[in-house]
């Protein structure tokens, strides 16, 4: 199921003073089962971008089409809606039931299955997010920041989505909270469904992702594989953005006379190009 948008555009407050353009013209693709970061600057307009697509905030104006309907025209909005999960940055304030079943629960039984079948479906999502039986009877407010994480993005997946969007996942947690949503992110991107993550990790998202997508005031800058993205070293500093930790250091050792491609980005291609380099010195 791909999402397409088309010259999309939104302002906030149109028509009064604080008016801001919060995205300009922006065009493209997203396809099944793809794993597409998206990274930029503190206001560039990531979360609006993604509301969009599940039609959280209605263009100003173009289009998004899902599956090639306009979602917001379509007499399907509800089902479509539905198809394309979105998970919110800090998504722990959108738990609310007493339990973490009924809070993982609420999202499929408003989908209309029985009490029954949400229930399973809710055990299917927590198992996948690792919080097992043993968390079903607790009170979300009680679990730790990566577990009130895991149990949100378990709520999204209860309705089994085609396309999994995450803000931020990441974003406050500790390295090891960090690394099992990550893990898990990456797990239920490799069982078929999209992925569309925005985050300001760059490490984060040149180990996950396939695509990059990089938003300046409103504006695709820069669209294409981590390669491509991550070798754009000029671009990508004029916006204010770091380079992955490995793709940093190949350009430092660029600058001091090593012939690196400009496509290395991991640390595992940058130790094997350098072992080689240094092999035929
Ligand atoms: N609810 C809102 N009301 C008014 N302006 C907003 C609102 N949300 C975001 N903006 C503005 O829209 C622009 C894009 O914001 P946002 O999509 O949140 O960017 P990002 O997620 O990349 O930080 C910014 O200039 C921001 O100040
Ligand atoms: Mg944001």
């Amino acid at each position: 199921m791909p999402i397409s948008v088309k010259d999309l555009t939104y302002t906030y407050n149109p028509g009064t003073p604080f008016e801001t353009r919060a995205l300009d013209g922006i065009s493209l693709t997203i396809n099944d089962g793809e794993f597409v970061g998206i990274i930029g600057h503190t206001g560039s307009g990531k979360s609006t971008f993604i509301q969009h697509l599940n039609a959280l905030i209605k263009p100003t104006s173009g289009q998004v089409l899902v599956d090639g309907e306009d979602i917001n025209e379509s007499k399907e909005k509800a089902a479509l809606r539905m198809r394309v999960g979105l998970v919110f940055q800090y998504p722990e304030y959108q738990l609310f039931e007493e339990t973490v079943l009924k809070d993982v629960s609420f999202g499929p039984k408003n989908m209309g299955l029985s009490e029954e079948e949400a229930t399973q479906s809710a055990k299917w999502a927590l198992e996948k997010v690792g919080l097992g039986e043993r968390y079903y009877g607790r009170s979300p407010f009680e679990l730790s920041g990566g577990q009130k994480r895991r149990c949100a993005v378990a709520g999204v997946l209860a309705m089994h989505p085609e396309v999994l969007i995450l803000d931020e996942p990441a974003a406050g947690l500790d390295p090891v909270g960090r690394r099992e949503i990550l893990d898990i992110i990456r797990a239920i991107h490799s069982e078929g469904t999209t992925v569309i993550m925005v985050s300001h990790s760059m490490d984060d998202v040149a180990r996950l992702c396939e695509r990059v997508i990089v938003l300046e005031k409103g504006k695709v800058a820069l669209d294409g594989s981590c390669a491509e993205v991550f070798g754009q070293v000029e671009k990508l500093s004029a916006m204010g953005l770091t380079l992955p930790q490995a793709a940093l250091l190949r350009d430092r050792l660029n600058k001091r006379g090593f012939d690196l491609p400009e496509s290395i980005y991991t640390i595992e291609a940058l130790s094997q190009a350098l072992t080689e380099k240094l092999k035929t010195r």
